[in-house]
C-alpha cells in the first residue's frame, strides 16, 4: 500500500452558520449528538489511514484541538496545521505542505459526510495509476458547485467552478485523493475572482499538465453541513441510518418511549412521549413533554412542557412551556421560555447564550 495521509479541512469562516460559529467551529456542531468531525475522522480511519492532518483557523482551532485531541482515542496520530486566513481549499493544501511531504493523501472537507465512507475510494487510488480521484454526485442544480465533465472510463476531462451554464450535473463532493503532483499544480494557479486558491482550478491544472484524474460517482447520500437546514437534514439522515434503541437513563411509568430512541446515562424522562428516531444526551431532563422524530437533544438540558421535533439542540439549554418547536437549531446555554402571549409555532435559529421568551 502507498504511504498515505489524510488532510481534514476544518478552517474556514463558517459565516452561513452564524451565530453558532461565533463561538465554535462548524465542524464541531453535533448531528445525532456527535460532532460532525468525528464522523469524518471515523470514515478516514475506517479506510486505513491513521496519519491525519487537520487544517484549523486561528479563531476556532483551539476548540477543535481540545475536543479532538491527538487522535490516540482512535489509535491515530493527528497533526494540527493553522491556516492564517481562509484563502481557499488549495491554499489549505499549500499550508499543509510540510505535513504532507511527498505522500499521496485523502483530502476531506471537515463539514461533509457521505454514505458508505471512503474505503473503496482509497483502495481504488492505492491500486490505480491516476494522480487524483475526485468524488462526484449528481445534483439538481449544479450552478452552486464545482462541476466535472467526464470522458469514458471515469476519466475527468474538464472542471468548472460554479458555472452559470453547467456542462453536466456532476458536482464535486468535498472528498478528493491526490498524489504529490497536486502541489506543482497549486503553485501554477492564481486566486479566483473571489480571491481564493480554488482546488477545482488546481485539479483543472493537473489536467492541463497532462496528468490523469479519475472520478467516482456517489450513489448514496452526501451531506454538506454548511447551513442551518443542512445540519437538520444531516441530523435526520444520520438518525435514520444509525439510531438504535438504547435506554440507559431513567424513564418513568407515565412515559411512552416509542421506536429508536437513545437515552444516555443520567437522563430522566417523566410523564412524556418520545417518538424516535431521537437521541437524548447525558443528564438531560424531559418533563411533561413531547419529543418527535429526528430530534437530537444535547447533554445537561431541561425540557418542561415542551413539544419539539425535527430539531437539534446543543448542550445545557432550558426550554419550558413552548409548543411546536420545529426545524430549529438551538445553540449551547440557550433559554427559551413562554411569555404567556398567544401561542404560535416556533421556527428558531438562535446562537449560544441566547435567552428567548416567546
Ligand atoms: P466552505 O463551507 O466553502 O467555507 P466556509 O467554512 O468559510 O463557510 P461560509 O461559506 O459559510 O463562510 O468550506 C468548506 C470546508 O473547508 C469547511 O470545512 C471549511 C474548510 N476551509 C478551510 O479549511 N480553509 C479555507 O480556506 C476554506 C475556504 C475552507
Amino acid at each position: 500500500m502507498i504511504e498515505s495521509k489524510a488532510l481534514i479541512l476544518a478552517g474556514g469562516r463558517g459565516t452561513r452558520l452564524r451565530p453558532l460559529t461565533y463561538t465554535t467551529a462548524k465542524q464541531l456542531i453535533p448531528v445525532a449528538n456527535k460532532p460532525i468531525i468525528y464522523f469524518v475522522l471515523e470514515q478516514i480511519i475506517n479506510a486505513g489511514i491513521k496519519d491525519i492532518g487537520i487544517i484549523i483557523s486561528p479563531e476556532t482551532g483551539n476548540n477543535i484541538n481540545e475536543l479532538v485531541g491527538d487522535g490516540s482515542r482512535w489509535n491515530a496520530s493527528i497533526t494540527y496545521v493553522i491556516q492564517d486566513k481562509p484563502a481557499g481549499l488549495a491554499h489549505a493544501v499549500k499550508t499543509a505542505q510540510d505535513f504532507l511531504g511527498d505522500s499521496s493523501f485523502l483530502m476531506f472537507l471537515g463539514d461533509n459526510l457521505i454514505q458508505g465512507g471512503v474505503r473503496e475510494l482509497v483502495h481504488d487510488f492505492n491500486n490505480g495509476y491516476s494522480e487524483s480521484i475526485i468524488q462526484l454526485k449528481r445534483v439538481k442544480d449544479p450552478r452552486q458547485f464545482g462541476v466535472a465533465v467526464l470522458g469514458s472510463e471515469q476519466q475527468v476531462l474538464r472542471l468548472m467552478e460554479k458555472p452559470k451554464e453547467p456542462p453536466s450535473d456532476l458536482a464535486l463532493v468535498g472528498i478528493y485523493l491526490f498524489s504529490s503532483a497536486v502541489h506543482a499544480a497549486i503553485d501554477r494557479i492564481k486566486p479566483s475572482w473571489r480571491g481564493e486558491l480554488e482546488i477545482t482550478d488546481a485539479i483543472q491544472e493537473m489536467l492541463n499538465m497532462g496528468l490523469r484524474v479519475e472520478a467516482r460517482i456517489l450513489d448514496g447520500w452526501w451531506l454538506d453541513t454548511g447551513k442551518k437546514d443542512d445540519i437538520l437534514e444531516a441530523n435526520r439522515v444520520v438518525l435514520d441510518e444509525y439510531a438504535i434503541r438504547e435506554i440507559n437513563g431513567q424513564v418513568d411509568d407515565l412515559s411512552d418511549v416509542v421506536g429508536r430512541v437513545n437515552i444516555a446515562h443520567g437522563a430522566t424522562v417523566t410523564n412524556s412521549v418520545i417518538r424516535g428516531p431521537v437521541v437524548i444526551g447525558e443528564g438531560t431532563q424531559v418533563k411533561d413533554s413531547f419529543i418527535g422524530p429526528y430530534t437530537a437533544i444535547g447533554k445537561g438540558t431541561v425540557l418542561e412542557r415542551v413539544s419539539i421535533e425535527h430539531s437539534v439542540m446543543l448542550e445545557n439549554c432550558w426550554l419550558s412551556d413552548v409548543e411546536r418547536v420545529e426545524d430549529s437549531l438551538i445553540g449551547c446555554n440557550t433559554r427559551v421560555t413562554s411569555s404567556n402571549t398567544k401561542r404560535r409555532a416556533c421556527r428558531l435559529f438562535i446562537g449560544d447564550d441566547s435567552d428567548v421568551a416567546i
